[in-house]
């Protein structure tokens, strides 16, 4: 594999302001990337993170959206090649994430998973793909593609949806434009759970551990370095891809 230096590119990342978002900036960050923060409500930590890209020399500029509003996710990329001058990555990571089973899952939790989650990752690929001469988009996705979510019904039908578009939006951008995904499994607890939820459940995984962010980042960063790959995802999740929906942890 020829790997290529990063040093110079300028990434916008959806969701940097916390949790993958926020380490996935920061990996690129290391590899001499400067970051468009985009943030929704997390405007401490986008400042905090930009706080951290100025220690390490990496210039940076914020953009909020809130990705339901029509208004603000229909300019971002334009904003973003705006103030950035030089846009030529994008990372989908920016997602919502709500408990609902086939049994009480309706139309609004439906359209609001697939609009946050899917449409607006495909609307602002298909925009970067207009405006830049050369990119590279990652979207996160999830390993609980393999097998069955039962207790996030319209959270997982979004994240098929992406994965799909992943494929098809790789094939429709090619040759100038690379688009691949990652596929996180047990990294980070849901809000209001803390690492023994994530213990417990990891000790299903054929590796018996649970991940961290940094190599969900670490995936990012090879995907983009890797000029030959397009419409991968690479599963980082412990071997849980492995796993069939009866016997796998189900239950997060
Ligand atoms: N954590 C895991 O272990 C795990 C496992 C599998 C897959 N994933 C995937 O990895 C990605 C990141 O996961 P995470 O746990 O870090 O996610 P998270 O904590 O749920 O954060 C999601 C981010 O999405 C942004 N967001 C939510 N609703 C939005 C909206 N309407 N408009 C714009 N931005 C919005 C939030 O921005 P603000 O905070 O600024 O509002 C937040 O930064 C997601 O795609 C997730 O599906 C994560």
């Amino acid at each position: 594999m020829i790997e290529k230096s990063l040093r110079g590119s300028t990434a916008l990342v959806t969701g940097a302001g916390k949790r993958l978002g926020r380490a996935v900036a920061l990996a690129l960050a290391d590899e001499g990337v400067n970051i468009v923060i985009h943030y929704r409500s997390s405007e401490d930590g986008a400042k905090g993170l930009g706080e951290e890209l100025k220690k390490k020399g990496i210039r940076y500029w914020f953009i909020k959206a809130d990705f339901e509003k029509k208004e603000e996710y229909e300019s971002l990329i334009a904003r973003a090649v705006r103030d950035s001058g030089n846009l030529n990555i994008l990372i989908n990571s920016a997602s919502i994430f709500f408990k609902n089973t086939l049994k009480d899952v309706d139309f609004d939790s439906f359209t609001r998973h697939m609009q946050v989650n899917a449409w607006v990752p495909f609307a602002l690929s298909r925009e970067f793909s207009r405006h830049v001469a050369c990119g590279k988009i990652v979207n996160i996705l999830d390993a609980r593609l393999v097998g069955y979510d039962w207790a996030h019904v319209a959270y997982i039908l979004s994240k098929h949806a992406l994965s799909v578009l992943t494929r098809m939006t790789a094939l429709e951008f090619a040759p100038s434009v690379t688009v691949n995904g990652v596929s996180p499994g047990l990294i980070l607890p849901p809000p209001g759970q803390d690492e023994s939820y994530l213990d417990k459940l990891a000790e299903n995984l054929p590796l018996k551990r649970h991940g961290g962010p940094e190599d969900i980042a670490a995936a990012v960063v090879y995907l983009l370095k890797n000029d030959f790959l397009t419409g991968t995802v690479i599963n980082v999740d412990g071997g849980r891809h492995l796993m069939g929906y009866k016997n796998g942890p189900h239950t997060d």
